[in-house]
């Protein structure tokens, strides 16, 4: 790898060998994946490739069959690699665990043991709401084992937010923990499951990891102890092999109507795809230490904290914990203890980390780094420039990845295992092997070079969802109805982020262009924060926007027109505040709230957000002439008068 500042743009690098191997992936797509998908161990091979007969359910390696267990597990040890980490866990307070692939394995056997015992069998789905452990890895592991279907719910989501995955995927057994820590405190995770099974009719045990030391609320014939089903536990538990297109897992997402969307992934395509970019994006090597800082309730956790490292066979770093917890080095401490390679973080954290000074990060050898990676939201040209120069040192190439829930896997990111392009900062470079992407007008032709536009994927690939759990319709009208042309068999994958090519070829993604905020990099619909709202007694109407933010890129902002009896008072603000907090999680919880007694609407009825984006922004109000009813600006204007 080159040195020095010679990946930024002002030097010239032709890119001909990522060129021509990126043109012959797209023009012979089946046969380059089939390459490809020689990085697992089959149990048996596939009868074809890609199934398109049935698009846009597109299907890859039909009939071929597998196990990810197998993947990440029992073939590393077969090979020889027992004794390899496979995660180095460390919790806030410093505390740390190592697990070998054979201990690992070990783990994952005995729980898929208790899963079985428990009634889990393959397809049957397991929700895990569990605070960043290995045990939550064992867990997936477990269930991928004999073929039954995690869901993981990220442990910061409220009860009502997890009842509603738990309903949606009728899910048969959930998986917790007593306790999370987090910023020296300890939060009863159980007491919010116990919440959310309330109103949970399918799920029939739970299985509860001990941590504290005190008794919590255990109910009798339906929550057990993660060490007491251990005890009757078998220590082997032969890998059932499923076909390609067994789901994986279920992972919800927001979307633009008030309830999560269940993201489905595949077990064959989804590996492939993960495993490999894995390989392009980093150039892995042997004695790299991976460091994600993800939780597992996201996809990035899901990809590239367990599923694409343990299949590839390499040692993870685990943290549980805030990375500015207890001082503002935390991450450089950890890097330089353990000796991390790859350092791979999200935008919100290196402007929030940046704004305690240069000197956290100078204390530390980071020498350790080779290179740096970014994901979740654009990263702002200063924030990518601190990262580069006063983290890595100007050593340290940045690996920008735009992706999806839904892609699985990178798409659009800076290949270092191939050919590493020159790098611009906020660009995340070309569309990598295999992905055949573009930018396209609002008509749906390819936009000018350096002319905003949608992104769109031209050809399916692996990693792609299966769809959305138990609601084809959706999925059907979500990514595959803006700019597709079924009557000429084109399907056109659209993922609603604004984006522009510029006339080198590079890529610039700008962020959503639907109703769907980007808050810290986790994403959030308006449409299920106005939903919560309304369900408070005293709100008749909401309307949220996105409200630019410093260190969280966006923050939610909500005008809320109340119920005749009720007063607009600072008190009822901040409970409606807490309310959304309550319902959804920290994450939906508006950063203001503005009381309005009309919102800009169209004639039609419709809200406009834009009209509320630009008065909250102080940007020029474009064109009115749908609205309505022109006093409602001013009503919007006269509530944010006063706030900053
Ligand atoms: C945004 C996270 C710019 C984008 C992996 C996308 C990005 C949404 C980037 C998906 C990036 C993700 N540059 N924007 N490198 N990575 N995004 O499903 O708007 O949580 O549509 O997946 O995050 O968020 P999700």
């Amino acid at each position: 790898m080159q040195v020095g500042e010679g990946f930024l743009k002002e030097r010239y690098i032709p890119l001909q060998a990522f060129r021509e191997e990126h043109k012959k992936s797209i023009e012979n797509l089946e046969e380059f994946w089939a390459e490809q998908a020689k990085v697992l161990d089959w149990f048996k091979t596939w009868d074809k490739v890609l199934d398109d007969s049935r698009a846009p359910f597109f299907r890859w390696f039909v009939g071929g069959e597998l196990n990810a267990s197998y993947n990440a597990l029992d073939r590393h040890i077969k090979a020889g690699k027992r004794n390899r980490a496979a995660i180095i866990w460390e919790s806030e307070n410093g505390e740390t665990r190592t697990l070998t692939y054979y201990e690992l394995y070990r783990e994952v056997n005995r729980f898929a043991s208790v899963l079985k015992n428990l009634g889990v069998g393959k397809g049957d789905r397991i929700v895990i709401y569990m605070p960043l452990v290995p045990e939550v890895v064992i867990a997936m592991l477990a269930s991928a084992r004999i073929g039954a279907i995690h869901s993981v719910v990220f442990s910061g989501f409220s009860a009502e937010a997890l009842a509603t995955r738990i309903n949606d995927a009728k899910a048969k057994v959930v998986i917790t923990a007593d306790y999370l820590y987090r910023r020296g405190k300890a939060l009863n995770l159980k007491e919010i499951v116990d919440k959310a099974l309330l109103e949970t009719p399918s799920v029939e045990s739970v299985v509860v990891l001990k941590r504290g030391s005190d008794d919590i609320n255990m109910v009798e014939g339906r929550d057990y102890y993660w060490h007491n089903l251990l005890e009757g536990a078998e220590k082997y538990v032969e890998p059932v092999p499923v076909e390609s297109n067994h789901p994986l897992f279920i992972l919800y997402t927001s979307g633009t109507t008030g309830t999560p969307k269940g993201i489905v992934h595949s077990t064959g395509g989804y590996l492939v795809y993960v495993a490999k970019t894995m390989q392009w994006a980093w150039g892995i090597r042997e004695d790299d230490l991976f460091w994600n800082t993800a939780d597992v309730g996201w996809i990035t956790g899901h990809s590239y904290l367990v599923y694409g490292p343990l299949t590839l066979g390499l040692t993870v770093m685990m943290y549980e914990g805030a990375l500015n917890y207890p001082k503002p080095d935390r991450p450089w401490e950890i890097i330089e203890k353990h000796g991390v390679t790859i350092f791979y973080t999200a935008p919100t954290a290196i402007r929030m980390l940046m704004r305690y000074g240069d000197e956290w990060v100078k204390k530390h050898d980071l020498s350790s780094l080779r290179l740096l990676g970014s994901v979740g939201e654009p990263i702002n040209p200063g924030a990518w420039k601190w990262y580069y120069e006063v983290v890595g040192g100007k050593r340290c190439p940045i690996i920008d990845t735009w992706w999806q829930t839904e892609t699985g896997g990178y798409m659009i990111y800076p290949s270092a295992g191939i050919q590493l392009p020159p790098l611009k900062p906020g660009s995340a470079t070309f569309p990598g092997l295999g992905v055949d992407a573009d930018v396209f007008d609002s008509e749906g032709k390819p936009a000018k070079p350096n002319g905003r536009g949608y992104l769109v994927i031209k050809k399916p690939w692996p990693g792609m969802l299966l769809g959305i759990w138990g609601n084809d319709e959706r999925y059907i009208r979500t990514y595959w109805q803006r700019f597709s042309r079924p009557d000429e068999g084109v399907w056109i994958y659209y993922p609603a982020d604004y984006a522009m090519k510029d006339d080198e070829g590079y890529f610039w993604i700008f962020g959503r262009a639907d109703e769907v905020l980007n808050v810290s990099g986790h994403r959030i619909g308006t449409a299920e924060i106005e939903h919560a709202l309304v369900l408070h007694p005293a709100v008749a109407e909401a309307a949220v926007i996105g409200k630019p933010d410093e260190i969280k890129g966006e923050v939610p902002v909500a005008f809320v027109i109340l119920k005749a009896d009720y007063a607009p008072t600072e008190r009822l603000k901040k409970e409606l505040i807490d309310y959304v907090r309550e319902t959804l999680g920290p994450i939906a919880a508006p950063a203001e709230v503005f009381f309005v007694n009309k919102l800009p609407k169209t004639r039609s009825g419709k809200i406009m957000r834009r009209v509320l984006k630009a008065l909250a922004s102080g940007k020029s109000l474009g064109d009115l002439s749908t609205l309505e009813d022109e006093a409602s600006v001013e009503e919007v204007k006269k509530a944010l008068e006063g706030f900053e």
